[in-house]
């Protein structure tokens, strides 16, 4: 059995006290996790220590990291004050690239951030250039990081990839950079999740809208432990 991963993703959601509603939920479920999956929850920074107070079998990551270390950089949080409490960052969301303007230069600093913190970045694509250039400047990125191939037009819309789209993606990043993982994400539900599990070029799915509820979160757990 492949190993897979379930990155769950919450974005700009949930009170404190609705994030703990969710960790007692999840908690009663966690011990049915089957050992061929690694899940990762990203929350927001401000969840971060409701998490780090309970003992889930899942790691901890978060949603960005600052491109600067720690000093005068008002607002940011830099990968040396989360190192030992996350251990994923993702980088480079397209509602970030498109909304914050980040630029491949400003992901590449971000991920040499990270490799400096020893938190495994996990860098969102939606096309190949974006791997090129992450290729070009961190040769060497495959060897710890990850990719989420993400298309904008699967993100929340209901919508995602076909399979054979998303397989031909993979494997393209795949004969660019030795090693990687690549996930896929966009729309993924515990009713169409199959397909992107029975890959072998994918590693496993990120997942927005669906990482909200224990229920449907569970629920691609439980799809993984069919297979
Ligand atoms: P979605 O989001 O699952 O809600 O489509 C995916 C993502 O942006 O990671």
């Amino acid at each position: 059995m492949k190993q897979l991963t379930i990155l769950g993703n919450w974005k700009a959601n949930k009170t404190v006290a609705e994030a703990r509603e969710w960790i007692s939920a999840f908690l009663e479920l966690s011990p049915t996790i089957p050992p061929y999956v690694s899940v990762v929850l990203c929350p927001s920074f401000i969840h971060l220590s409701l998490f780090l107070e309970v003992s889930l079998p899942i790691s901890l990551g978060l949603q960005d990291v600052s491109a600067y270390p720690s000093g005068a950089y008002t607002g940011e949080v830099s990968s040396t004050m989360v190192s030992g409490s996350a251990s994923y960052v993702l980088i480079g969301h397209s509602e970030r690239r498109t909304n914050l303007h980040e630029t491949d230069a400003v992901v590449i600093e971000k991920v040499h951030r990270c490799q400096d913190s020893h938190i495994r970045p996990v860098v969102c694509v939606s096309a190949l250039d974006q791997v090129n250039a992450l290729a070009t400047f961190i040769p060497s990125f495959g060897e710890t990081g990850m990719i989420l191939y993400e298309p904008p037009s699967a993100i929340g819309s209901g919508k995602p990839a076909l399979p054979e789209e998303v397989n031909e993606m993979a494997k393209s990043i795949k004969e660019r950079m030795s090693g990687i993982s690549v996930l896929y994400g966009g729309s993924v539900t515990p009713e169409n999740v199959l397909p992107f599990y029975q890959s072998d070029l994918i590693d496993g799915i990120g997942v927005g809208g669906a990482s909200l509820s224990v229920d449907s979160f569970f629920g691609l757990i439980q799809k993984a432990s069919s297979l």
